[in-house]
């Protein structure tokens, strides 16, 4: 999912991004470069800060409880807030804030409010109580600089008409149940097409970077689903398509920390060049889109009704835009296309990769997984999804991945006027984030937090729907994720496909327990270090 707040490290990175970011996570150098002459305007109104700062303060209510105010939270520096102390996973520097500022909380970020969400009870308060005042998202530069925030799905709020039609619209095209059925057989070519890449490094001898080779297959299902073809490419060593690198790109600039944000006086700037760069990769995609969609026309304008019989969801929209001309033009088409791309494919790949991760760190459990797959399937088979119901120790795995490692670890919301939670004001327009990954980890909600195990989802009756709060990776309320069955049919499959067809082991004797698991916040929430690993043929399977 697209949430930018501060990152170094966004979503998938090209193989020159991706070394550079190996060498030195800690920092962005780019973006210390890229602050220089903001922390130049810093110090010229430091003291003017300090002098106006207490009066601010009291006026924004911190430190204060009850009715009419902003709930506490930790002091921050005059001007910047608590911006600098955020650090560069600040989904667990609010964590461990909140141990001391309770689950509920407030921050300054520049001039940006922030209120930040930490147990299942607030955020249940926040997403189902008040989730109509809350269905608004705070506008970040790069998004604004496209126009994107007036036209995304992702970025609009849910009062508007638009926002309820382009809901409608996916509801009855890509993620209808009939449609998704129908393009299950994308979803098996594409499995069966990252199975046989995986046995070409199998027959190698060579390790393969697992989250790379999971984004390429989602990646290509969603361009099957949405265009009838293949928009990434498997060869790591040639530069891949054009399109599939402004797509990398834009998830990267938008994944940067902007001072644009937290000082919106000064976004006209763009000190750090993210509105250019973003605008560069949208008129890029967009002109991709304007081909596929000429393309399109020309071709229907060519046949007889009755011959067009494509099943791709360019039909389908294209047929919208014609009968709802003033509701539903091209151009929020081509933004919705773009929603699709950037919501639907780094959120996937990353949770493959962080399954395979605790999986090779847990070998016991990677073996039981396997055991039951493989008991379900039979010999030389290959896993169907409607073998999915019979996996129950698969299907809690991808729960516990997305309990540890849920991709968008804070789910930004903006109240649209005033509002109450937990007895604290948040005023209108503050930017809200409630901490999915704090959640997940919290000792008060999960025994045992941080182990690593699915049987509790075997013992315990809770689903990743957005009803059960203690477990919320795709959200809740109008404003979730649509994309929900459409990702855990996709990731089930592959990742059971995975386990069945191979054996895995971790390249030049890294043992298990060594595993970096460290993680890189971006757009959505990353292992730091790639996980490669070699896979291993089951001598039982026949090798067809
Ligand atoms: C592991 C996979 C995924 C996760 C964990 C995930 C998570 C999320 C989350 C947390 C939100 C925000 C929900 C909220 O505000 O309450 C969201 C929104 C969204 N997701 Fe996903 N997502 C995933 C896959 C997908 C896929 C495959 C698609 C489409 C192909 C998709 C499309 C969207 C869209 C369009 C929105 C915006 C909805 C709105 O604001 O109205 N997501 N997702």
């Amino acid at each position: 999912m697209m949430f930018m707040f501060f990152s170094h490290s966004p979503i998938y990175l090209t193989k020159k991004r991706r070394a550079k970011k190996e060498n030195g996570r800690a920092m962005d150098p780019s973006l210390i470069s890229g602050m220089t002459p903001f922390l130049g305007f810093l110090l010229t109104f430091f003291l003017f800060s300090l002098f106006t700062a207490h009066t601010r303060r009291r006026r924004a209510g911190y430190g204060g409880s009850g009715r009419g105010s902003l709930p506490p939270g930790p002091p921050g520096l005059p001007l910047v807030g608590n911006i600098f102390q955020l650090g560069s996973n600040p989904h667990r520097s609010l964590a461990v804030f909140s141990k001391t500022y309770g689950p509920i909380m407030s921050l300054k970020l520049g001039r940006l409010t922030a209120v930040v969400i930490s147990s299942p009870e607030v955020a249940k308060e926040a997403l189902k109580t008040h989730d109509q005042v809350l269905s608004a998202r705070t506008i970040t530069e790069p998004i604004r600089a496209v126009d994107h925030h007036k036209n995304s799905v992702v970025w609009i709020s849910s009062s508007l008409v638009l926002w309820r039609f382009l809901r409608k619209t996916m509801a009855r095209t890509l993620f209808a149940p009939q449609n998704l059925d129908g393009i299950q057989a994308i979803r098996m070519r594409k499995v069966e097409e990252l199975m046989s890449l995986v046995n070409n490094f199998c027959e190698r001898g060579e390790a393969i970077d697992m989250a790379r080779a999971s984004f390429v297959a989602a990646f290509n299902i969603i361009s099957n689903a949405l265009f009838s073809v293949d928009l990434a490419t498997y060869d790591f060593n040639k530069s891949s398509c054009e399109f599939h690198d402004a797509v990398v790109h834009l998830m990267e600039v938008t994944g940067k920390p902007n001072v644009g944000d937290y000082f919106r006086f000064l976004s006209f700037l763009d000190l750090q060049g993210s509105r250019k760069e973003a605008k560069l990769c949208v008129d890029k995609l967009f002109r991709v889109f304007q081909e596929f969609i000429d393309a399109r026309m020309a071709k229907r304008l060519s046949q007889e009704p009755k011959e067009a019989s494509s099943t791709d969801m360019l039909d389908s929209l294209l047929d919208l835009t014609q009968q709802n001309k003033d509701e539903f033009t091209l151009d929020n088409l081509k933004h919705l296309l773009l929603d699709l791309f950037v919501a639907g494919t780094d959120t996937n790949s990353s949770t493959m990769e962080w399954a395979m991760a605790e999986l090779i760190r847990n070998p016991e459990k990677m073996v039981r997984a396997q055991s039951e797959i493989r008991e379900v399937i039979g010999e030389n088979c290959v896993v169907q999804e409607s073998d999915i119901p019979r996996l129950p120790y698969l299907q809690a795995i991808v729960k516990e991945t997305l309990r540890l490692h849920p991709p968008a670890a804070l789910i930004p919301r903006k109240p649209e006027s005033d509002v109450q939670i937990s007895g604290f004001l948040l005023p209108k327009d503050t930017q809200v984030f409630v901490n999915v990954w704090a959640i997940g980890r919290d000792s008060s909600v999960w025994e045992d937090p941080m182990t690593f195990e699915p049987d509790r989802f075997l013992l315990r009756e809770i689903d990743v729907r957005g009803r059960d709060f203690e477990l919320i990776p795709f959200g809740s309320g109008r404003k979730m994720c649509p994309g929900i069955s459409m990702s855990l049919k996709t990731m089930s499959v592959a990742l059971a496909s995975l386990l069945y067809c191979f054996d895995w082991k971790l390249q030049n004797g890294v043992v298990p327990q060594n595993i970096d698991m460290s993680e890189a916040f971006g757009l959505t929430l990353h292992k730091a270090k790639p996980l490669c690993l070699v896979p291993i043929k089951k001598p039982t399977l026949s090798s067809s």
